[in-house]
């Protein structure tokens, strides 16, 4: 199974500095403790990689040789800084009894037009047939696009990256709304949860809304996923900030939320 632990759901995702959710990040790693099965586990970058991404612009068309530069230290200070986060999602998971192993995304992926073209999935699968449960994140890496140089991949990107590689049975994605709606239910009281989305489905999400997440807030995860049940693997958004909804979900059980399919 491949969850990702919505950014939003671990940080304060509006926060000038990166900052982490506490409370949450405790009771949603105290859920996935109840799983004991093959596990890979994605998390977002939340406050830890959007506020570093937007700024240092990684991503864009790169200008000159100071932009580069300036790029250089984006780089710099955005894997830094999901890296600091990893490493605490990790140490959480320790505390619950997880055999958490942190795994660095731009060690070893590499995009082009900032879909992932470079990666060998070999060592995730091996700690994963050795009983432990790998941690990925979203994060800053290398582009073979030589105009922009470097992207960021999300979370969502590589967890339907992963479930294709390694032929996952299921794929839960986390976030801090209950899943798709008819419209947006903040503006419209009347929008309905819907309980399945396709390709043909009439769904509306806030893509334009959240202007500080670099990857495409809840279309960028609907575009990953329906791209993932064309080629045949199913997949569930729920909604993190329920307590128990983790836990209900990696155990099989009925949660609120979207099937996307
Ligand atoms: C974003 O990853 C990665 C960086 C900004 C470095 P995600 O797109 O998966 O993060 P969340 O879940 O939206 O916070």
């Amino acid at each position: 199974m491949i969850l990702k632990i919505g950014g939003s759901a671990i940080t304060i995702k509006d926060a000038k500095e990166p900052t982490i959710d506490e409370e949450n990040l405790d009771r949603i790693t105290q859920e996935v403790s109840k799983y004991n099965d093959d596990l890979i586990i994605v998390h977002g970058a939340g406050s830890y990689g959007h506020i570093y991404a937007q700024k240092f612009g990684i991503g864009d068309v790169i200008g000159n040789v100071n932009d580069h530069l300036y790029k250089l230290e984006g780089v710099c200070r955005t894997q830094a800084s999901v890296q600091l986060l990893n490493y605490m999602v990790c140490t959480k998971l320790h505390e619950k009894g997880v055999p958490a192993i942190g795994i660095k995304p731009s060690s070893f992926i590499v995009t082009d037009n900032k879909r992932i073209t470079l990666c060998d999935t070999e060592v995730i699968k091996r700690y994963v047939d050795n009983g432990f449960v790998p941690v990925l994140y979203g994060d800053a890496v290398l582009d073979y696009n030589d105009y922009m140089k470097y992207a960021i991949i999300s979370g969502d990107q590589i967890i339907a990256y992963l479930a294709e590689q390694l032929k996952a049975d299921r794929v839960i994605l986390s976030s801090d709304v209950d899943g798709i709606y008819t419209d947006n239910p903040k503006t419209n009281p009347d929008a309905e949860l819907l309980e399945v989305v396709t390709k043909d489905s009439e769904y509306v999400t806030t893509a334009n809304n959240d202007q500080s997440d670099v990857t495409g807030g809840m279309s960028g995860k609907v575009k990953e996923l329906l791209d993932l049940a064309d080629k045949g693997i199913q997949s569930q958004i729920i909604n993190a900030e329920v307590p128990g909804n983790i836990q209900l979900a990696v155990s099989g059980q009925k949660v609120k939320g979207t099937i996307i399919k």
